[in-house]
């Protein structure tokens, strides 16, 4: 049984609070607004969830639920404070941090003021990344209280949603906390004992970006279902059949499958039908720019990998991989050719490992590919890796060649991985998801 201060009385912080009651914590509520206190404290939920005046009346009848202005009498009556206070849009969509602010500042003063004792304070609210770690902490030591010592600062994203909150309570996907140690995460562990869901403790900076990554996601899913309608009925399908029959896919469709952040795009059919798709709204004046951002975005790609590139001072290059992907010899529109086609029109000396691409066996359409974008091909592939490593100052590992290779220790820390290191938070020095088809 955990003692806990839950501060903001709003959708996330009641369900919370009552959820955290019944699930046998003595639980106090704080909030600012003294009549939503004043509702708490009556037995009636301040905002309308399903489900939720009952279990609130419950647990204040039972005397686990308590609700209170005052914030210096909750957290000497607890060991944990969970925030849960608004963290709305301001103008520009920046992140208003004024509530988070003023209730981290009462709770630090608090807990400078009084003897010296383990205390955890939990940030429930939704924050990018960062913000705890270079705003907030900085706000809570000012305080004087013993950040890092006696007070433990973790978070804890919420991903319940209204009208089915306390359903989503009861059956998290997971529960997420990042926590600077793990011992320090086990307070908010213990909060959830009874729920099912996997645990995950990470850095809180991972765990910040896991709360915005699930919301982007949700709506780039919605918006990809909207525009997949209108393309849908343009075309004369129905829309709701084909998407589905397309989630019926769980193999490459609802799956990890290409949610790996790793290089561009490519291949000989995902460029094209995706410029397919969009050249048919185009013509019919159908507004699809989630779609018609897919070929942009991927040229960002690459040029984030080209970017980290030229910081480094080498221009003997070598880069692992042409073809879009491992165990193929297609060529065609690989970002990789695109990579190795913008480096030498830059003047860098590059030389290519890639044992399933053979010049004399390419073909057709590939072929016309290679011969359009790299003609020098042949002079610039090497039969193994020890001429491209003898060549190279710098190393690019493209593709899944690079599992076969043993890169010489020399060159370790003179390559970059273009299936991670973009997504890594040292990308400016320096898996695999599949490139496309
Ligand atoms: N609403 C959702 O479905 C949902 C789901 C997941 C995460 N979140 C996130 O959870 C956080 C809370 O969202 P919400 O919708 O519950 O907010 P809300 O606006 O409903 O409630 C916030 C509460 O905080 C109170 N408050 C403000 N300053 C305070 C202070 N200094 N001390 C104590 N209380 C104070 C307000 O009076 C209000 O009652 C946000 O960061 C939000 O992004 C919301």
């Amino acid at each position: 049984m955990s003692r806990v201060a839950v501060f903001g009385m709003g959708y996330v912080g009641c369900v919370s609070a009552a959820c955290l009651s019944r699930d046998g914590h003595r639980v106090i509520g704080v909030d600012i607004d003294a009549d939503k206190v004043a509702s708490i404290c009556a037995g009636r939920s301040p905002i309308f969830e399903p489900g939720l005046e009952q279990l609130l009346q419950q647990q204040v009848q039972s005397g686990h639920l308590l609700g209170t202005t005052d914030v210096a009498s909750a957290v000497s009556e607890t060991d944990i404070a969970m925030i849960a206070v608004g963290t709305p849009s301001q103008r520009d969509g920046d992140v208003s941090l004024a509530a988070v602010r003023a209730v981290l500042t009462s709770i630090g003063k608090t807990l400078a003021s009084r003897d010296s004792r383990p205390y955890t304070i939990v940030l429930r609210s939704t924050l990018l990344p960062g913000i705890l770690e270079d705003e907030l902490l900085p706000c809570l030591q000012a305080t004087g209280c013993d950040v890092g010592g006696q007070v433990r600062v973790c978070n804890n994203p919420e991903f319940l949603r209204e009208t089915t909150a306390i359903k989503d309570y009861d059956t998290p996907p997971f529960v997420v906390v990042g926590a600077n140690q793990e011992a320090d995460a086990d307070a908010v562990l213990d909060l959830y004992s009874n729920l099912p869901g996997e645990r995950v403790v990470t850095d809180t900076r991972t765990a910040a970006m896991v709360k915005y990554v699930c919301n982007a996601f949700h709506a780039a899913k919605v918006t990809f279902a909207n525009e997949v309608g209108a393309l849908a009925k343009s075309f004369g399908a129905d829309g709701q059949e084909v998407m589905k029959i397309a989630c019926k896919d769980k193999q490459l469709n609802i799956s990890p499958a290409y949610l790996r952040p790793g290089f561009a795009f490519g291949g000989s059919c995902l460029p094209k039908d995706v410029r397919a798709l969009n050249r048919h709204a185009q013509a019919q004046a159908i507004e699809t720019q989630l779609l018609s951002s897919l070929i942009p975005s991927n040229r960002s790609q690459i040029q984030r990998g080209l970017q980290i590139i030229k910081e480094q001072p080498a221009r003997r290059i070598g880069l692992i991989g042409l073809s879009f992907k491992a165990g193929t010899d297609d060529l065609r529109e690989s970002p990789l050719v695109t990579l190795a086609e913008t480096l030498l029109g830059q003047g860098y000396d590059l030389r290519i490992f890639d044992p399933g691409v053979r010049v004399a066996k390419l073909i057709g359409t590939n072929l016309a590919f290679v011969d359009t974008h790299l003609p020098h091909l042949a002079a610039l592939l090497v039969a193994d890796e020890q001429e491209l490593f003898a060549h190279a100052e710098y190393v690019i590992l493209g593709t899944d060649v690079a599992n076969e290779v043993d890169m010489p220790l020399t060159l370790q820390n003179h390559s970059l991985d273009l299936r991670r290191d973009l997504a890594a938070p040292s990308c400016e020095v320096a898996s695999s998801n599949s490139s496309g088809e």
